[in-house]
């Protein structure tokens, strides 16, 4: 932690996740211009609701759910992936495709069966943050077209990374420097949004 961050009059805020790679993702896009605060931080344990027919409405349940408890600035990001040939499915399941306790490794599975002997292989992954700010809410969108390998390829990453190729590489999201997908994802374009409007106030 830099001493800036340490600067008790730094503007604070709760990205409400438990995932420390989003975490990490975040905070350095942010560099020192904000501190990002962890649900572990703020002492909260447990699983936020996400029962929500959109990613908007999920990334908006996990806002607003921490912010009515703690009366904090937050933000809650929601991700899917929309595959063209299954009518857009996974979609909101996307973590829960295989089953509610599938593993990353399962929902990967299932999906390469439901696309088996299908040519259309277009999808897309989009994100939505829900940001909290002064009892106001702000929305940002990010997205990233490609396609669904016929197999895994590559070993970095999580979820579906290996079998998506975005379109215009040769490499899947497994395959990349985190670095690179941070750039070009789904994730990575909406979060840049959401640190570029915060980064735009003056705290
Ligand atoms: P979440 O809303 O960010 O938790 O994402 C829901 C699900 O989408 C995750 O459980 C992953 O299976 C998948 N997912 C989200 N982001 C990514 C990504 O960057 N790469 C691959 N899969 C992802």
């Amino acid at each position: 932690m830099t001493e800036k961050k340490k600067d008790r009059n730094m503007k604070k805020i709760i990205f409400a996740t438990n995932n420390p790679h989003k975490l990490m993702e975040v905070q350095a896009l942010l560099g020192d211009q904000l501190e990002i605060v962890s649900l572990k931080e703020l002492g909260f344990e447990g699983d936020i609701p996400e029962t929500g027919k959109t990613l908007a409405e999920n990334a908006s349940q996990k806002s607003h759910f921490i912010y009515d408890r703690y009366g904090l600035d937050c933000f809650a990001d929601d991700t899917g992936l929309e595959v063209d040939a299954l009518g857009g499915a996974p979609g909101v399941f996307s973590a829960r495709y295989a089953g509610e306790k599938a593993s990353y490794g399962e929902n990967v599975t299932k999906l390469l069966k439901e696309l088996e002997g299908k040519p259309d292989r277009k999808a897309r992954f989009k994100t939505v943050v829900s940001l909290i700010l002064d009892n106001k809410e702000y929305l940002f969108e990010g997205s990233v077209e490609g396609r669904i390998l016929t197999q895994r390829t590559g070993n970095a990453g999580f979820g579906y990374d290996p079998v998506f190729l975005p379109n215009g590489y040769s490499d899947s999201f497994a395959e990349m420097s985190s670095e690179l997908k941070n750039r070009i994802s789904h994730r990575g374009i909406a979060m840049q949004k959401l640190v570029a409007f915060l980064t735009s106030k003056d705290f």
